[in-house]
């Protein structure tokens, strides 16, 4: 009996598969196209207090192995999920993450203290790394000391798990885990998107809408890779790998690298049954290779 099951923080996930925050909205499309079982858990869409209609089109593009996405965190608010979007998700009995995005200290706040009355949350996951809003978002997360306090913010109202989604776009990602570690996250996850562009050759202007947007896909793996084997050595908290997961290979090289479990974003998007081949082939790998249990493999890239 192979064990694909893991733990964060408390949180028992069936499996480390994750569906990443913002290509699963709150799961209604999806349940159309897959089974939201598959999932050891699911993060909703970024929610924000207030309803957001997102950035102007086009909000998404294909690059060369990626894509850009400049969705500006559309969503129908805190209220909204609370009462109607998560209440309905709770069915399928997965662990729920509610993704959350404030442009002030006080917003996180409050979005702690909403959320802390709904039922059947796992855990709030702070997003101090989107780079495809004006205000808040990435400004949060490429400084310690503002990741510290948003992350304080939120610790205050909110009691149950915590996830911070670390940005790639600072320079120094160490710094920025630890510095959330010290406000109270109980959870790491990352890489959010890289900020880039795209320019459509016969208008002579930017594709996107709002011009930069967020890269993800298999182009950024590398990149997000070299993140969890960086930061999983500097913490002791559990980390959710994700950057450009298409296959169970690249699940296998996350947990390597150090993290607890992996998280799949634009890969859903290209096939939505995505995450039952990779549980598949994860069983059949660990068959192969003699291991009983995957965690056990978390961070060997580095561990002795
Ligand atoms: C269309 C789209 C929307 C996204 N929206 C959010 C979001 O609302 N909140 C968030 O934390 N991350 C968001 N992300 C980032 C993903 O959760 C993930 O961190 C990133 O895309 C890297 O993983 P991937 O290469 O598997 O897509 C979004 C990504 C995409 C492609």
């Amino acid at each position: 009996m192979i064990d694909l099951s893991t733990e964060l923080a408390g949180i028992r996930l069936a499996n480390p598969l994750v569906a990443a925050s913002g290509v699963f909205g709150y799961g209604e499309e999806y349940a159309r196209l897959g089974d939201i079982r598959w999932f050891g858990a699911v993060s909703v869409k970024g929610t924000t207090l207030e309803p957001r209609e997102g950035n102007p089109p086009p909000r998404v593009c294909e690059t060369p192995s990626g894509m850009l996405n400049s969705i500006g965190l559309e969503n129908p608010g805190a209220e909204v999920a609370a009462r109607k979007k998560i209440p309905w998700l709770r069915q399928f009995g997965v662990p729920i993450i509610v993704n959350i995005s404030g442009n002030t200290y006080e917003e996180f706040s409050e979005l702690g203290a909403i959320f802390s009355d709904v039922e059947g949350i796992s855990a709030l996951e702070v997003n101090v790394s989107c780079p495809n809003v004006a205000s808040g978002g990435l400004t949060f997360g490429m400084d310690a000391r503002s990741s510290y306090r948003a992350t304080l913010s939120v610790r205050k109202t909110w009691k149950g798990p915590l996830i911070v989604k670390l940005t790639p776009n600072s320079p120094d990602i160490v710094s920025i885990a630890r510095a959330a570690v010290e406000g109270g996250a109980d959870i790491l996850s990352l890489i959010n998107t890289l900020i880039g562009m795209a320019i459509d050759i016969k208008t002579r202007r930017p594709v996107l809408g709002n011009v930069t947007g967020g890269l993800s896909g298999p182009a950024i793996k590398p990149v997000a890779l070299r993140c969890v084997y960086q930061v999983s050595q500097a913490v002791e908290v559990p980390i959710i790998g994700m950057g450009g997961v298409s296959s169970y290979r690249d699940v296998l090289e996350f947990i390597m690298a150090g993290a607890s479990a992996v998280g799949i974003g634009a890969g859903l998007l290209v096939d939505p049954l995505l995450p039952k081949k990779i549980l598949a082939d994860l069983e059949e790998y660990c068959r192969e290779e003699g291991i009983a249990t995957l965690t056990g493999l978390t961070g060997c890239a580095w561990r002795e």
